[in-house]
Parts: C-alpha cells; sequence; structure tokens
C-alpha cells in the first residue's frame, strides 16, 4: 500500500512537473519522495534554482511562504495546511513597526522562521545555518534580531563588536530543553557528543560540543570519529541519522523535542495534494501573497542570499 502510494506520487510529480522540498525533520518516506531535503538555508537555495512549473513544500507554512517568495512565477503548495511555526507567528508587525520607527538607524535581521509581513519590514534575513556569517558580513552594528532570542544570543556571542537589541520570542520546542537536562543525558552517555540547535537556550548551547543548523548536526554527526551522539534537536533527525550511520548511536537530547508542526504532514497528504492539483479542485493548499508583499519581503532574503554567499 505505501509502496503504491509512493509510486503514484513519483508519477505524478513527473505528470503535473512537481518538485517536491522536504525539511529534514519530515519523516523518512517523506524524504525518500523528495527531490530536495534540508535544512531552510539549503532549501531556500534550492527553491531559488528549481525549474519546475510547482514545488510542494513538506515543511511548515513560512518554509512554503519563502519557497514562492524566492519563485513567484511558480505555484507552491504546502502539503498540510494546517502546519505552521508558531514561533514565525510570535511578533505583531504593527509592533515591529513602532520599533523600527523609533530607532530609525538600527538594521532589523529576521530569522526565516517569520511570516512575509514581518520579512518585508526587516533588513536581512538569516537561517540558523546562515546567521553568524550573514551578521557578521553586515557592515552596520547596530541590529534588532527577531524573533529568537536564543539564535540572537547565539550569533550575538559570535559577533562581540555589534550591538544587539532582542524582542522576547522563540521556539517552544527547543527551548523547553534544559540545561538540567543536557547534563542528565551527558552523565547517562558519558561518551557521546552533545550536538544542538542554536533555538535551545543559551544554558544548553554552553553545555554542548556542537551547536548548529539541523543540516549542521547531521553532518558532523556522519563525519564524525566519535561513534555515539545525544541530539538537541527534533528527534527526527536521530531516526535519518541511524539510518545513514547504522554502526553509530544516537540519543535524544528530551523527550520534549518532537515539534508537533513539522509531524503533521504525512505521505498521504502529499499524495492528496498532487491529486488535488491533478483534479484542480482548489483544495491543495496553495501559497497565495499579494504581489506588493512579495516585493518587499523578498528583499531580506535577496540579502542573505547575496552575504552568504
Ligand atoms: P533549520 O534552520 O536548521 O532548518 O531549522 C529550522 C527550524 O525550524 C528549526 O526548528
Ligand atoms: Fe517552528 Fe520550533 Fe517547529 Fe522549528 S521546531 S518549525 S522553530 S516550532
Amino acid at each position: 500500500m505505501l509502496l503504491d502510494i509512493m509510486s503514484e506520487i513519483i508519477r505524478l510529480k513527473k505528470e503535473l512537473d512537481i518538485c517536491v522540498l522536504a525539511h529534514c525533520y519530515q519523516g523518512q518516506e517523506i524524504l525518500e519522495i523528495a527531490d530536495f531535503v534540508g535544512d531552510s538555508y539549503k532549501l531556500s537555495a534550492d527553491a531559488a534554482k528549481v525549474k519546475n512549473k510547482r514545488i510542494l513544500f513538506c515543511g511548515v507554512h513560512f518554509m512554503a511562504e519563502t519557497a514562492k517568495l524566492l519563485s513567484p512565477e511558480k505555484q507552491v503548495f504546502l502539503a498540510n495546511a494546517y502546519a505552521g511555526c508558531p514561533m514565525a507567528e510570535q511578533l505583531e508587525p504593527k509592533l515591529l513597526a513602532e520599533m523600527k520607527k523609533k530607532a530609525p538607524g538600527r538594521k532589523v535581521v529576521a530569522y526565516v522562521n517569520t511570516t512575509a509581513e514581518l520579512k518585508a519590514l526587516s533588513d536581512v534575513c538569516v537561517t540558523s545555518a546562515s546567521a553568524v556569517k550573514i551578521v557578521s558580513a553586515m557592515k552596520e552594528d547596530d541590529i534588532l534580531f527577531i524573533p529568537d532570542c536564543n539564535l540572537g544570543d547565539f550569533v550575538a556571542k559570535a559577533c562581540p563588536d555589534k550591538k544587539f537589541t532582542f524582542i522576547r520570542g522563540g521556539c517552544p520546542v527547543h527551548a523547553a530543553v534544559t540545561a538540567e537536562e543536557a547534563l542528565e543525558a551527558r552523565a547517562l552517555h558519558p561518551r557521546a557528543r552533545l550536538l544542538v540547535h542554536p533555538e535551545c537556550s543559551p544554558a544548553v548551547v554552553e553545555i554542548a560540543d556542537y551547536t548548529g543548523s539541523t543540516t549542521g548536526i547531521m553532518n558532523y554527526a556522519r563525519e564524525s570519529e566519535d561513534k555515539e551522539f545525544i541530539i538537541g534537536t527534533e528527534i527526527s533527525i536521530i531516526e535519518h541519522l541511524q539510518y545513514d550511520c547504522p554502526n553509530k548511536r544516537f540519543y535524544p537530547l528530551s523527550k520534549k523535542l518532537i515539534c508537533p508542526n513539522m509531524k503533521l504532514t504525512t505521505i498521504n497528504d502529499v499524495y492528496n495534494t498532487m491529486r488535488s492539483i491533478a483534479a484542480g479542485d482548489g483544495e491543495a493548499c496553495e501559497i497565495q501573497m499579494s504581489q506588493e508583499l512579495m516585493r518587499d519581503a523578498r528583499k531580506c532574503i535577496d540579502e542573505m542570499l547575496r552575504l552568504g554567499q
């Protein structure tokens, strides 16, 4: 049954000229049918290069929105319409606009986990993989970093010559992990390396051996000579790493590291979206934005790609 659905998806991809982009928090069966898999930065760069008429995104809403901003002439669909990222919607655009008015010289750096409305008010976009490189490459020193204070703190420590202002915000999944849990995991697995995402709190990052994006964590574990790893990001990464490296052992840093939004998308959602596109019944979740919003929001992504080269 699963194999039937997967081969139907592969057939429909060709017939409908669809490229499937999947974030690496997705399940293994989705990764199997995807054309591109990666972290937010890699997928942004991939979305800008795609030649197909349509993109189907398996991830959360802001990621599909970013793909649409980078490929406005394509139809972009999100496989599950309910998959959002709570962090992306934490900040009211009105509040950001007010803060900008109060400090007009300050540059706004937006984590890619933001809505298009917030991106339209920002100067530069960053992802977890590119943030340090991009902020270091900016000539300006006065920065308002939105919305993730934990990623912001990680970047600020790497760029000590710049001045950072934050607005309280962050990922409810990663921020929930405590330093006590990190110390317990270390005590339980004394030979394991601790690899964490910068969305974790500064106290957890301080204890880690490596801090990086989801792709960064996966590459570190694949390339390392070590054999055991405690993984401080969404739990799906453990499944993918175990699949890639059968001779290594991976442990979750915390049972709390499950993103309910990333878990929403199923292989059936991919199949049903493709069937709706084929039928033209309007049921598929297509990303729609006004031309004006697309133009304004794209500027900070182009700036990220320019500074990230
Ligand atoms: P990456 O930037 O590592 O892809 O992470 C995105 C994300 O949502 C992490 O929670
Ligand atoms: Fe958003 Fe956190 Fe889920 Fe990533 S893990 S999609 S930041 S809620």
